[in-house]
């Protein structure tokens, strides 16, 4: 199955065991894996909506541990994903990301530890990088939990770290110019997720993933991007100029270059850019730009 520029192919059997399936990552996720061939356990606190009918599901909360154990019966590989994220800083306080995201994780861990599963696939977060923010923090502390548990129980794990995927509302300024900057398509992030879950079916060691943009813009061309943002992006990206100009994005700052641990380990190779966005712009009406929601 390929989704993107990543060829999928499940090991025979290999049963992988999603918490928190019900969420925008989960969601997404599922398909891809039941296509891939692998065999699937869905966890949540609540049945999961839609549920597919290959997969089976088990209830858990990872943040007391109940039903833990049930949900590993089986597994291969554990795909964790409940957390707190940066948005919730208004309204949480740290206690509650220290709950979800650090014990959460670690008795989560520990469940697969005591069931025999040794693979993990674990939602970091670019945040990583911001460790004096409360979700960043949460993230370095995950990032080494993955790796105290492979130094002291041998799992093997890729640690993903998305750049923003948050629903945006408008597409012109929040996504399509995000792609020059802070933004991944949530399509890139579900198949650097799936390439993960390939990598840890078939090595034993730990890894960091970063679930970015495409690098779509050569070092070269960021000098020249200084000087004529508009004049450089319509030479890479071909339209870019009228949509620019008619949507009025600023994009003098130059492109961010991303950043690409585990690309060529795992084969992460993500393919929409800003470029490809001003493919799907190009040619439709206001309105119909205006229509476009964030599908998730
Ligand atoms: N969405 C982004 O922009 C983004 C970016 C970078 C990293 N991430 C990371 O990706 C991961 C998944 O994100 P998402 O967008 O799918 O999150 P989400 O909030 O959409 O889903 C989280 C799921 O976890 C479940 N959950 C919450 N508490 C639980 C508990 N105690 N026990 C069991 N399940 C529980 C929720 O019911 C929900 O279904 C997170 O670790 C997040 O930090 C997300």
């Amino acid at each position: 199955m390929i989704h993107g520029n990543h060829a999928s192919t499940a090991p025979t059997g290999t049963r992988v065991v999603m918490t928190g399936a019900g969420g925008n990552m989960g969601r997404g996720l599922a398909p891809r894996l039941l296509a891939a061939g692998y065999q699937l356990t869905l966890s949540d606190r609540k049945p999961v909506d839609g549920l597919d009918a290959e997969a089976r599901f088990a209830a858990a909360d990872v943040q007391t541990g109940e039903g833990l154990q049930a949900v590993m019966v089986d597994a291969d590989i554990l795909v964790h994903l409940p957390a707190l994220h940066g948005i919730h800083v208004v309204d949480h306080i740290e206690r509650e990301f220290w709950d979800l995201n650090v014990n959460g994780t670690f008795r989560t861990l520990q469940a697969a530890i005591d069931a025999g599963v040794r693979k993990v696939v674990w939602l970091s977060s670019q945040a990583w990088h911001e460790p004096n923010d409360v979700y960043g923090f949460t993230k370095v502390i995950g990032e080494q939990l993955l790796d105290y548990h492979r130094v002291r129980h041998g799992i093997s794990y890729v640690a993903v770290r998305p750049a923003s995927l948050v629903p945006w509302t408008d597409w012109a300024r929040d996504y399509g110019r995000g792609l020059l900057y802070e933004r991944v398509d949530r399509n890139d992030v579900l198949d650097a997720i799936v390439s993960s879950v390939d990598y840890v079916a078939s090595n034993d060691n730990g890894l960091v993933l970063d679930a970015l943009h495409p690098d779509a813009v050569p070092a070269a061309d960021l000098a020249e991007w200084k000087l004529d943002p508009i004049g450089t992006a319509d030479r890479l990206f071909p339209g870019a100029r009228a949509i620019v100009q008619r949507f009025g994005l600023d994009i003098s700052a130059p492109p961010v270059k991303p950043s690409k641990l585990g690309w060529t380990e795992t084969g992460y190779a993500p393919s929409r850019d800003f470029g490809t966005w001003i493919d799907q712009v190009t040619g439709l009406s206001d309105d119909q730009v205006k229509a476009r929601t964030s599908n998730y």
